[in-house]
């Protein structure tokens, strides 16, 4: 056995110290010391500098790609095709937005008769069996462990022979050759390494689940990016149902394709049509509602806008928005009082999107302005009307990316009238047969239309 020894590595400029100090002592940076292993110097200065065989492209033989399925179409296409046999996946979020129940779900669906190790390090089995049983889980090739240490899981997969390992989660496993806290930048480095080192020895497909904070400081997780193969991040808000699951990193497939999957009584369940969880369906006759369709990577989604304006009792007129960022909001009320004439300076105006979708869409920009309109004058849009286009500052609707995408999902969900910018009625002119499209060119026109 190589002796190792821990020392502290300065992530800026890579100097090491015997001891942790807050500020390194080559560049003076504060908080870049992560404890780290330094080993088998010996054997490394033996075989440096040696040279090594080589190959042409030609010579190396093609790798077909094997992939198996999780069962879950949602999830197998944020992967990239199937999970890729070697490969290791982190996958963060929130804690308590599910990334053990999405994971467990997608052990319970791999291909009959392939062996699986859950590993548990932060809850019991007894916890873990309780939340099978509520998602009637019953793979019998599913293996589970509780354990944190790291080497002893490790040794446990060697002897197993698992062909996909989860590990739940990174934060709370350790090796005893470090000295630091679990959790820390340290432990969290060095026990993925270790596992990211025995996925490619032994073919296994990793799955590391990692929390994020809130606040986005990631220490822990976020220093594996570079290490995994993908990354994907589980999101949502949780006192909504809805789930998305979206790469940030993939080695395997592309960044375009985004997983919807909705929380129910039984686990994650994957939603295949998104778009009726974001549209109320029974205020469709009211004034303020505007169906409008925005992009998730590849997916053309349908969901409700809602506007509420309210003469202003005292004071300055208040603008609230839900999901909606609040200055794209602002300036919308500002092209609608300078460009069409609303006036708008004694209402307060409330704005929400159905279901808790948040969104940052510009292409959403002409239907809240139509929501809007159609609150102040009391008016309802004709039924079935949706409306797509971004609204610049001096009044004009420009057009939007995927156009094509967005008509498409409107007509399958059966919209009969739709807005769309002049600039791209061109690329979706053949849908004119199957639904109303009309071509607007600025936000005066679009509001005539109500
Ligand atoms: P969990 O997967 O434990 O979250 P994470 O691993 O990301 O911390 O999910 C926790 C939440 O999911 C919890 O609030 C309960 C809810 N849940 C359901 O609504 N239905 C279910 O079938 C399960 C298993 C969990
Ligand atoms: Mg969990």
């Amino acid at each position: 056995m190589a002796k190792s020894k821990t020392v502290y590595t300065c992530q800026q400029c890579g100097a090491q110290a015997p001891k942790w100090q807050g500020q390194c002592p080559a560049c003076g940076e504060w908080n870049t010391l992560v404890e780290t292993i330094t080993e088998q110097a010996t054997k490394r200065q033996k075989t440096q500098g040696s040279a090594r065989p080589v190959n042409t492209l030609a010579e190396i033989a093609t790798a077909h790609e094997r992939r198996f399925s999780t069962g879950m179409q949602e999830f197998d296409a944020v992967l990239g095709g199937g999970i890729v046999p070697g490969s290791v996946v982190l996958l963060g979020g929130d804690p308590g937005i599910g990334k053990s129940t999405l994971m467990l779900a997608a052990l319970e669906h791999l291909p009959a008769g392939m062996p699986a190790l859950y590993i548990s390090a932060e809850e019991s089995l007894g916890q873990i069996k309780m939340r099978a049983e509520r998602m009637q889980v019953a793979n019998s090739s599913l293996s589970l462990l509780n354990e944190t240490d790291i080497d002893a899981i490790v040794a446990t997969i060697r002897e197993l022979h698992p062909l996909v390992v989860v590990l739940d989660s990174i934060q709370a496993v350790t090796t005893g050759d470090l000295s630091g806290q679990t959790g820390s930048v340290g432990q969290v480095r060095e026990c993925a390494a270790r596992l990211t080192q025995l996925a490619k020895e032994q073919d296994i497909a990793v799955f590391i689940i990692g929390h994020v904070t809130k606040e986005g400081v990631v220490a822990g997780p976020r220093t594996l990016e570079h290490m995994v193969d993908t990354v994907l991040y589980l999101e949502g808000d949780p006192v909504y149902h809805y789930r998305l699951l979206r790469a940030v990193k993939n080695r395997f497939g592309s960044l375009s394709e985004v997983g919807i999957f909705e929380m129910t009584a039984g686990g994650l369940q994957q939603v295949a049509n998104p778009s009726g969880l974001f549209i109320s369906g029974d205020t469709e006759h009211a004034s303020g509602s505007v169906l409008t369709v925005t992009m998730e990577g590849s997916r053309a989604i349908m969901l409700e806008l809602q506007a509420l304006t309210v003469k202003t009792g005292f004071g300055y007129p208040k603008r609230t928005t839900s999901g909606y960022p609040l200055q794209r909001l602002q300036l919308l009320l500002a092209v609608l009082t300078r460009r069409a004439g609303l006036a708008l300076y004694e209402q307060d105006v409330y704005a929400n999107i159905i279901g808790g979708y948040k969104l940052e869409d510009t292409a959403v920009d002409l239907a809240l302005c139509l929501a809007i309109a159609s609150s102040v004058r009391d008016v309802p849009l004709a039924q079935g009307t949706v409306v797509v286009g971004e609204v610049s500052l001096s009044g004009g609707i420009r057009p939007v990316r995927q156009l094509d995408a967005r008509v498409k999902e409107a007509v399958n969900l059966g919209a009969r009238k739709i807005l769309v910018p002049q600039l791209g009625y061109d690329t979706i002119k053949r849908y004119a047969g199957e639904v109303d499209c009309v071509p607007v060119q600025n936000i005066r026109d679009a509001l005539g239309l109500l």
